[in-house]
Order: structure tokens, then C-alpha cells, then sequence
């Protein structure tokens, strides 16, 4: 599991994570891009949610797939894993406490992997993208949402400086984990989803 300063922040963070206006944005950030997954996946049926945070994306899909067997949801910070396992009612989703990078889940094992505002920090966007690819079905969707844009240039400063925080870095980083881009949604403002299938 990734142990990194924004993980310890995030896991010190995870009993109150859901309140305040930054709550009401990630909640509003996951419907979004739950209907963007759905726009073009309307019957997944094995969901990951990567860097799933107290899991209100994964209770959130559970409410609106009524087809779906498996809601899995994986955070590299244990603290958030334990608030989402607890919050969880539905028996479909279940949490682990492991990284993007190496995905503990046989190749092929789901044919919808999401992601929201969790991209950004991971440690190794490229190993994570690629392990993305490997867990995905031949046919599978990844849907990712982030700060995109190229305002945000300026901030590729210092140990951020190989952030994929454009959509050409990112689309870069998908062609060389075997994805392919198909489509890029706004979601707020700098906040986008691209939508990726294998190449
Ligand atoms: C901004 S929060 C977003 C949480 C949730 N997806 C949401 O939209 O509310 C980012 C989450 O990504 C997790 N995270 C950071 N790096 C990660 C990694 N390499 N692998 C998995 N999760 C990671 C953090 O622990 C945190 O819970």
C-alpha cells in the first residue's frame, strides 16, 4: 500500500471527509461521473472504484445498478477503507485497503474501473494506469475524472512535475499503459473525465 504524505493526510481526514462544501463537491463530482460511466457502460456488471475514499460512489452505484454482482472499492489509505466498510449496507460492495498501482484482482476482472479525484495523487500515475488496463475486461471502460487542464502547467513544478494534470499527459500516459482515450466530459470547472477502453 502506497505511504505517502497525501495518504496519511487523506486517512487523517476520513471520519470527517464527507461534510462541508468540499463533501457536497466530491459527492456531486462522483454522481457525475457515475452518469458519464453509465452513458456509456448502462449494464456493468464487476465495478472497481480506485482511490474509492468512504465509498459514497460505491453506495451510490449500488442504489442505481440493480444488475451489477460486484461494487469493489480499493483506497490506499486504511482510515478511509475502515469509513467506507462501515457505511457499506449493501452486500455487492466491498472495500480494500490497497493502491492503484498494484491491484490485488486477477486480469480481466472488471469491465467498468472508475476513478474520481484520486488520479492525481497517486505516486505512480503510469504503473497505475497500467495495472488499470491489466484488471480491465478486453471490452471493459475506465472512466477517470480529475483537475484537467492546461492552466494547471504552471503548477508542474517540483516533485509534481510529471503530474498528468493536461489532457494530452494524460492521453500519453493511457496510449502507454494500452488504453486508448475515447472521450473527454466536463464535469466542473478544471474537473473533467476522460473515458478509455484498450487499444
Ligand atoms: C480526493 S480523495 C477522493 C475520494 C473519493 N474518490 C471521492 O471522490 O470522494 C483521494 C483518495 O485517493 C486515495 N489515494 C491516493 N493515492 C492513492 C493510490 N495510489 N491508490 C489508491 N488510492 C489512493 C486517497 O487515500 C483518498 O482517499
Amino acid at each position: 500500500v502506497a505511504d505517502d504524505r497525501d495518504v496519511a493526510a487523506f486517512g487523517r481526514r476520513a471520519q470527517s471527509y464527507d461534510s462541508g462544501w468540499l463533501g457536497r463537491l466530491h459527492s456531486e463530482v462522483a454522481q457525475r461521473t457515475a452518469s458519464v460511466a453509465l452513458s456509456v457502460t448502462p449494464q456493468p456488471r464487476r465495478i472497481l472504484d480506485i482511490g474509492c475514499g468512504t465509498g459514497y460512489l460505491l453506495r451510490y452505484l449500488a442504489a442505481h445498478i440493480a444488475n451489477a454482482e460486484a461494487i469493489i472499492g480499493v483506497d490506499a489509505a486504511a482510515a478511509m477503507i475502515h469509513v467506507a466498510r462501515a457505511r457499506a449496507t449493501d452486500e455487492r460492495v466491498d472495500v480494500l485497503n490497497s493502491s492503484a498501482e498494484h491491484l490485488p484482482f486477477h486480469d480481466g476482472a472488471f469491465d467498468l474501473v472508475l476513478s474520481t479525484t484520486s488520479f492525481d495523487h497517486w505516486h505512480d500515475q503510469e504503473a497505475g494506469l497500467r495495472e488499470c488496463a491489466r484488471v480491465l475486461d478486453p471490452n471493459g471502460v475506465l472512466v477517470v475524472t480529475d483537475l484537467f487542464s492546461t492552466l494547471l502547467l504552471p503548477t508542474l513544478v517540483g516533485k509534481r512535475r510529471r503530474k498528468a494534470r493536461t489532457r494530452s499527459r494524460a492521453e500519453r500516459l493511457a496510449f502507454d499503459a494500452g488504453l486508448s482515450v475515447v472521450g473527454w466530459h466536463p464535469v466542473q470547472p478544471f474537473i473533467r473525465a476522460f473515458v478509455a477502453a484498450h487499444r
